[in-house]
């Protein structure tokens, strides 16, 4: 159509946000690691231990890693299952699953969206869903989604990106975000996606909304904690 403008990856929701999502994390999956190392300054290592640690598994248990991306979930939950446990990696973004395959050969990676789980119900012990829940375009279906295939009592963790609750904290974190990380996305040929990233926290949804939607989802003892000054969120839960 003469004049029309795309919509921007932020604003779009539903079908056009989930093929939108899927190709851009196409398209940055080779310089995925690298700058979520810089960015997160190195410490995504330390978040993702707790929130290993929090899924309580032991030797044998079953874990799902939702939103898998490039798989560095997968080390710290086979420490936690053992040889004998099963950790397997969901993702819609080939680019990214075939990475994760690479980094952790014995992990068995699906295809699959987290609103609709090629997964029959009921299987696994834990589910971790890093930096995904503010991706998917139906944040309510992802969550009874993890709850359908957790056993009961299974735990639940996400970490995820937030707006923190400190004014100033925020303004100042708002101000580095908007300015700094679409540059160094730049740096890298990937404008979109790191513009994507501080815009598409802005947009998420608040602690106590996903709290909420984690209750109808049929969670119960349900937690949030901040990191890093409440720029990162981690919730968790176990399935009632
Ligand atoms: C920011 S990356 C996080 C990757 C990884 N979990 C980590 O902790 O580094 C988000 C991942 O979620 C995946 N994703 C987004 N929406 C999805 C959906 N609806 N179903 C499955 N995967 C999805 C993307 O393909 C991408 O690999």
């Amino acid at each position: 159509m003469p004049g029309a403008v795309s919509e921007p990856i932020w604003d779009a929701e539903g079908e056009r946000k989930r093929s939108s999502v899927r190709r851009m994390f196409a398209e940055i999956a080779p310089s995925y690691d690298r700058l979520n190392g810089i960015m997160s300054l190195s410490l995504h290592g330390r978040w993702r231990a707790e929130a290993v640690r929090l899924l309580e598994l032991g030797p044998g248990d079953a874990a799902l890693d939702l939103c898998c991306g490039t798989g560095d979930f997968m080390a710290p939950l086979w420490r936690a299952v053992g040889p004998k446990g099963l950790v397997v990696g969901v993702d819609f973004c080939l680019p990214m699953l075939q990475i994760a395959q690479r980094k952790s050969p014995d992990s068995s990676p699906a295809l699959g969206d987290a609103c609709m789980l090629p997964i029959g119900s009921g299987l696994f012990d834990a589910v971790c869903v890093g930096w995904g829940m503010r991706n998917v375009p139906d944040v309510d279906a992802a969550h009874r989604e993890v709850a359908r295939v957790l056993k009961p009592g299974g735990r639940f963790v996400s970490l995820d990106m937030a707006r923190p609750g400190n004014r100033a904290v925020r303004a100042v974190s708002e101000w580095v975000f908007n300015t700094f990380t679409p540059k160094l996305g730049a740096l890298f040929g990937s404008t979109e996606a790191y513009t994507y990233l501080p815009k598409s926290t802005q947009r998420f949804w608040s602690r106590e909304r996903l709290a909420e939607s984690m209750d109808a989802a049929g969670f119960e003892s349900i937690g949030f904690k901040d990191m890093m000054l409440g720029n990162i969120c981690m919730h968790w839960g176990t399935k009632r």
